[in-house]
This record gives C-alpha cells, structure tokens and sequence, in this order.
C-alpha cells in the first residue's frame, strides 16, 4: 500500500515497523545535525483544508529532516476560495512533479477518496470524525516509550467521542497492539458504532480512571457541537474534567495524555496537564520521529 489512509488498513506488524523505525529517527533528530539525506529526491505537499497547529509544524518539519521538498497550501489562501475542486487543486499541485501529499480535510473519507482520483502517496492527516492514524501512532508510541510496551495495557479515552477521529484512530491502533480500550464521557458523546468494535463504555469517570493505566483526555470540540449533545460546559467539566484533586483521590498514579489542542480548565485543568504525570509534550516531541517513519516507509516504495 503507497497511502497512510487510517489505521483500519495496518495490521500490528505495520505498527511494528513503524515504531522501530521512528526509534532509529527519534535517536537522529536528538542529534547535533538532526537531518539525513534520506528523501532528497522526494517532493512533499502539505495540505490543510483545516486548521492546525501541532499535525502541520509536525508533518513539515518530519519531512525537512529527512531531506524532502516540502510545499505547503492552505484552502483559506488558495483557489479553493474560488471554486476549484480538490481533485484539479491535487492534480494542479502534483503536475509540479510532487511524489507525495499529506492532507487534513473536514471530510470524512477525503483521503480515501483523493486516493482513488489521483497518481501520488496519500498521507491522512485528519479526516473530518473519520481517522487521524499517524496522531494514534505517535499516542501508541508515547505509551510504550513511557509504561514500555502497549499490549495488556488499559487505556482510557475521556470525553467527546462522537466527534473524535483521534479516538477511532486510537481504539483501531491500541486494539492491534492487545491493550483494553474503554470510553468514557456523556451518552449523548459516545457513537453508536462502539457496540461493533469490542470497546468498553463507562459513563462514571472515577470508574473509568481508577481501572486504567492510561487516560487520554480529549478536547470537547465545540466547533462540531449541537446544542443538543450536552447542556453545558460547567456541567461537562464537573463531571469529564480531571483535575488535581480528582487524580490524587485515585489508588494508582495513572498516566496523562491529550491530543492537543487542549481546552485548560474543561478537559483538564492546568495543574494535570503540566504535571509530571502528563506526557502531552513528549506526544508533540513524538510526532515528529513516528511522521519521519511514516514517510520514509511510504517514500521507499515510491522509489522502488
Ligand atoms: N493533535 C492535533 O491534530 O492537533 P492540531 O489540530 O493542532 O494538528
């Protein structure tokens, strides 16, 4: 396969290759020269349709490590403005002589369908509610750097689910590696499709923290919300907020995690998310090593 499209086409010795391999570049890129000449033939496209902070800075600077080109486009400045579709706006780029195109769409399904519509490797960097697969690679990543592997591990994932393409990605990733995979957060935020998937549900947060390992905190995206999904945020906070008296009140000292963007005071206060407990930083340092593997691996079967 030349496309990351989601975790749902990886089997765990995928996962495997991937980690070690962003072992040798986390090694590289801790280096006085942190770059290597690997991709100096390569042409990358960076392309966000959505907004983002920590996957773009990531992909870009993974792919100038290894020696890429690297062009970046952003729809809010670009022709989409005008009309042009995504696959003239793909097709335009890659006749520049492109190899490869990261993209973030709002779209569930964009990368899958690009995929089938142009000649290049198609990195998913966010697809709508859909996939982020290489966010819960470098997630699974971060929790076998910290707790030394992922399988028989239980991990716990808090909060708005329903719209959460890093918790789909998260549960498809953690359950190749054999960990137990719980959600928690308010019914009106758990998707119906988890009765398929073999995941746990607690709605009881102290329940739900006091059987994990791990608890990834996402952010209550209020960009997708109904009014209808939840009556309001103090509410949410009181009940799927953890907090520094909530995490010491537990019998074990679990581990932190949260995607970013975070929102300080409603997920997670601040006193929990720059706590030694938290591992949100080394999940940003992470992503830039498991982005290299990923594109190095991609890359070495377009120059087959
Ligand atoms: N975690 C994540 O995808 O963050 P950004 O939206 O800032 O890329």
């Amino acid at each position: 396969v030349n496309h990351l499209l989601g975790i749902k086409y990886l089997n765990k010795k995928d996962i495997q290759l991937i980690f070690e391999t962003a072992d040798h570049f986390k090694e590289v890129i801790n280096r006085p020269i942190k770059k290597v000449p690997s991709l100096r033939d390569i042409t990358i496209a960076n392309l966000f349709f959505e907004n983002s902070t920590r996957t773009k800075l990531s992909f870009e600077l993974a792919e100038k490590r290894l020696s890429a080109d690297v062009i970046n486009f952003s729809s809010a400045q670009s022709s989409v403005k005008k009309g042009e579709t995504l696959i003239d706006t793909v097709n335009n780029i890659l006749s520049m002589k492109v190899d490869m195109v990261v993209m973030r769409h709002p779209n569930p399904g964009a990368g899958v369908f690009l995929s089938k519509h142009v000649n290049a490797s198609i990195v998913n960097a966010g697809d709508g509610a859909h996939e982020h697969p290489t966010q819960a690679l470098l997630d699974s990543y971060s929790i076998r750097e910290k707790l030394g592997g992922v399988g028989g591990k239980k991990v716990l994932i808090v909060g708005d689910i329903l719209h959460s393409r890093v918790a789909l990605s998260n549960i498809f990733a953690l359950q190749l590696q054999g960990a137990e995979v719980m959600l928690c957060g308010p019914k009106t935020l758990i998707p119906k499709y988890v009765d398929k998937i073999g995941v746990k549900v607690e709605t009881n947060l102290v329940k739900a923290l006091n059987w994990c390992d791990v608890a990834n905190m996402l952010r209550v995206q209020n960009e997708r919300m109904d009014i209808s999904y939840f009556p309001s945020t103090r509410e949410y906070t009181q009940q799927y907020g953890v907090n520094r008296e909530l995490l010491d009140s537990l019998d074990k000292e679990i581990t932190i995690m949260h995607p970013g963007p975070i929102n300080r005071g409603v997920e997670i206060t601040s006193d929990v998310a720059d706590s030694k407990q938290s591992i949100i930083l080394d999940q940003v340092q992470n992503g830039v090593a498991v982005r290299m593997a990923v594109i190095y691996l991609l890359a070495s079967k377009i120059k087959q």
